[in-house]
């Protein structure tokens, strides 16, 4: 198993290209199943849950080529196996977006559970109830969903949960919608800016949404989609980890790519911390203060702040003067990284869904390790600043939604790289 090795303390200075959202480009391809013509996806990032996608794609009867520059040519059979197995969904939750897609272009699918994961409990009752508003006859059986429906029908449904929208329930419930028969109304919709994404290729493919980016969502049911070619988004969520590593470096860095538009109560509360932004759409530049004021946040649903950068927001916080409350509610149990974190030397506390941060004048380097995503994006964050040599094991989280992290990271004067591990350890690999 690899690991990252960093040498904290050098100042990140440079340009650095985002590249195509992650959480846009695993819908976008699951919504190909739903024609058999050919679909061109552009600024595809290459990250491991991509490929994994790629993968169930294939299972499921689709040809997915993948080409230079984020390029991938999916082309899906209009017939095929429509079952996507336990071991497939549970490396990757995103995966059980297929169930819309075949549900709607081969009237059933068999889609197992995703399960809980290191970020929380995670269900998927707001997948199973727009389904079900549409007409779909679905059980839950054996640790599978099994879904039938001959002909999807347009309905008035409210998809709001506990905490807010669900971002993959309206991405399953917009694309079957998509070829219901009828108009579809989703109340509560999530606004992301990757659920627009989504909305914004149907429509190339023929789909009639309107309202996307706001919570209701107005779904014109069509007969039938066809091939499209499309351009997936810069990842706001790399984009704002990058200045996040840039300030925590006291660095100064370009930010290429990234859309301001998607990025404004992150910007916001960067500003509340000194950290100044300054340039247009597409080149933005990062300039450092020389200390963090410490701040209070909230994470949710969009426009507000993503629970997608809670883990980086504290590791920053974690160097600033003061106390900084941080309050999680999408996952209130999304904060694995706090104890590693700790590790390194911040001071952070958790008190139910808050981490209370104490700010400290330095972090020193440790080995430590990542439960997830985002919290390996911490780590890393962490290292750079740290005093010494900081490991971070389990670093296959980083590979599912980061592409080439420690290549971008070295080009703007990190000291970082990945090594074996020596022991060639045969660790059972946790998903999130
Ligand atoms: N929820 C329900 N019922 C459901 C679905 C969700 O109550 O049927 C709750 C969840 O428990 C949570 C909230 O609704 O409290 C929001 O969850 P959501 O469904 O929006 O999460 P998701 O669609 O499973 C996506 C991203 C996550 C990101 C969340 C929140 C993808 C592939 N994944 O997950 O991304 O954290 O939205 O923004 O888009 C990541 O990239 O690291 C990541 C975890």
């Amino acid at each position: 198993m690899e690991k990252i090795v960093i040498e904290g303390g050098y100042r990140l200075k440079g340009r650095v290209k985002i590249s195509g959202a992650k959480n846009a480009a695993l819908p976008i391809m699951t919504a190909c199943l739903l024609t058999d013509e050919k679909c061109i996806i552009k600024n595809v990032p290459k990250v491991v849950d991509v490929a994994t996608l790629s993968g169930i794609l294939g299972e499921l009867g689709a040809e997915v080529e993948s080409g230079e520059q984020g390029r991938l040519v999916i082309k899906a059979a209009s017939e095929g196996s429509s079952t996507a197995p336990y071991d497939m969904v549970r490396k990757m939750r995103a995966s059980f977006c297929v169930l819309g897609p075949l549900l709607a272009q081969r009237r059933r699918a068999k889609v197992s559970l995703p399960g809980g994961c290191v970020i929380g409990l995670r269900p998927i009752d707001l997948h199973l109830k727009g389904l079900r508003a549409l007409g779909a006859r679905i059980d839950v059986e054996g640790g599978y969903v099994r879904a039938e429906a001959p002909q999807l029908k347009g309905a008035r449904i409210y998809l709001g949960g506990p905490c807010g929208s669900s971002v993959t329930g309206t991405a399953n419930v917009m694309m079957a919608a998509a070829l219901a028969r009828g108009t579809t109304i989703i109340e509560c919709a999530a606004c992301e800016p990757e659920i627009e994404d989504l909305a914004n290729f149907l429509n190339k493919m023929g789909a009639k949404i309107s309202g996307a980016g706001t919570p209701r969502l107005t779904i014109e049911g069509v007969d039938s989609l066809h091939g499209a070619e499309y351009e997936i988004i810069p990842d706001r969520i790399e984009a704002a980890t990058y200045i996040i590593a840039t300030s925590i470096t006291k660095g100064e860095v370009t930010i290429e790519g990234a859309r301001l538009e998607h990025l404004a109560a992150v910007m916001d509360k960067l500003s509340e911390i000194g950290i100044v932004l300054a340039g247009e759409d597409r080149r933005l530049k990062v300039i450092s203060p020389a200390k963090f004021t410490s701040t209070d946040l909230v994470t949710l649903p969009y426009p507000g702040i993503p629970t997608d950068l809670q883990a980086q927001f504290t590791a920053l916080l974690s160097l600033a003067d003061g106390i900084s409350v941080v309050t999680e509610k999408i996952f209130p149990d999304r904060f694995m990284h706090i104890a590693e974190l700790n590790r390194l030397g911040a001071r952070v506390r958790k008190e139910g869904p808050h981490a209370i941060i104490t700010g400290v004048s330095g972090l020193s380097g440790a080995p430590v390790m990542a439960s997830d995503l985002r919290a390996s994006a911490a780590l890393i964050l962490a290292g750079l600043v740290a005093r010494g040599k900081t490991v971070v094991n389990r670093i296959y989280h980083l590979d599912r939604g980061y592409e080439r992290i420690e290549e971008k990271l070295s080009s703007l004067g990190a000291q970082i790289s990945r090594i074996e591990d020596e022991r060639g350890s045969s660790e059972e690999v946790i998903y999130a």
